[in-house]
C-alpha cells in the first residue's frame, strides 16, 4: 500500500467515530469541530444540489477547515461528477475522499488518482445499489461507505434493510484478505450502532447522535464503547 500524505500515522481505534458536521453550527465549525474530542475524523458532507437534493459545504470550506483544525477530514461528495472534482479534494487535504459509485464514470482510475494524491480512496453506495457489481474493484479502495439512508438531509432514521448489505460487504473484505475500512452513514445513533457494529462496519458517521448533543465529546465516546462492545467476531 501507498504512503498516505495525508493521513496521521496513528493505529485507527477498533471502531471509529466520525462525527458528521451537517448537524454542527456552520458558523462555529472549527470550534464545533473541536467539541467532538476523540472523534476520529471529521466527516465533511458535500452536496452539489444536482446528485442530492441539498447543498453543503464545498472546496472553500475544507481548505478552511484543514487550516483551522488538526482532525483528519473524511470528505462524502454527494456530487455529480466526482471524476472531475473528487481530486480537488485530496489535494486540499482531505484525509480520505468518498465518491459515490452511482456518479463515478471511471472508479478505478479515480481511486488511484485520490491515493496517488495522498488521500485514502473511498467509495459510496446508496441504499438501494447493491454491492455485488464492485467486488473486484474493493482492492482498490481503503474504505467503503454503506449509505444507511438516502443522501441529502441529516436526521433520517436509520434503514435496517442495509444491513444484510453490510454483513455480506464484511464477508467479501475477508474473503479478499483486505484491509479496508467499513464505513456506515444515516441515522446513527446509540440505538442503532450496535446492529451495524453486529453486521460488520466499523466505521461511523454520526451527526445528530453527536452535534444533537449536549456534550459532542461523551457521545463520541459512548458510542465507540456501544460499537466496540458488538463488533463482529468476523473482524
Ligand atoms: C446524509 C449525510 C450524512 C448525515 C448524517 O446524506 O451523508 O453524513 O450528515 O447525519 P445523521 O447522523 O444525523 O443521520
Ligand atoms: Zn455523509
Amino acid at each position: 500500500m501507498t504512503p498516505r500524505q495525508n493521513v496521521r500515522p496513528r493505529q485507527p481505534a477498533a471502531a471509529q467515530i466520525h462525527p458528521s458536521i451537517l448537524a454542527a453550527d456552520f458558523a462555529r465549525l472549527a470550534e464545533h469541530a473541536e467539541t467532538a474530542i476523540g472523534a476520529d475524523a471529521l466527516h465533511v458532507d458535500v452536496m452539489d444540489n444536482h446528485f442530492v437534493p441539498n447543498l453543503a459545504a464545498g472546496l472553500p470550506l475544507v481548505e478552511s477547515l484543514r487550516k483551522a483544525t488538526g482532525i483528519p477530514l473524511d470528505c462524502h461528495l454527494m456530487i455529480e461528477n466526482p471524476d472531475r472534482w473528487a481530486p480537488q479534494y485530496a489535494e486540499a487535504g482531505a484525509s480520505s475522499v468518498t465518491f459515490h459509485a452511482e456518479a463515478a464514470a471511471a472508479p478505478v482510475r479515480l481511486a488511484r488518482q485520490i491515493r496517488g494524491l495522498g488521500a485514502r480512496a473511498a467509495m459510496a453506495l446508496n441504499p438501494g445499489t447493491p454491492i455485488e457489481p464492485y467486488e473486484e474493484l474493493l482492492p482498490e479502495l481503503d474504505m467503503l461507505l454503506i449509505m444507511s439512508v438516502e443522501p441529502g438531509f441529516g436526521g433520517q432514521p436509520f434503514l435496517d434493510l442495509v444491513l444484510p448489505k453490510i454483513r455480506r460487504a464484511r464477508d467479501m473484505i475477508s474473503r479478499h484478505g483486505l484491509e479496508l475500512w467499513l464505513q456506515v452513514d444515516g441515522g446513527i445513533s446509540d440505538t442503532t450502532i450496535e446492529r451495524c457494529a453486529e453486521a460488520g462496519a466499523d466505521v461511523f458517521v454520526a451527526g445528530s447522535a453527536v452535534y444533537g448533543t449536549a456534550d459532542p465529546a461523551e457521545a463520541v465516546a459512548g458510542l465507540r464503547a456501544l460499537a466496540e462492545r458488538h463488533q463482529s467476531r468476523g473482524l
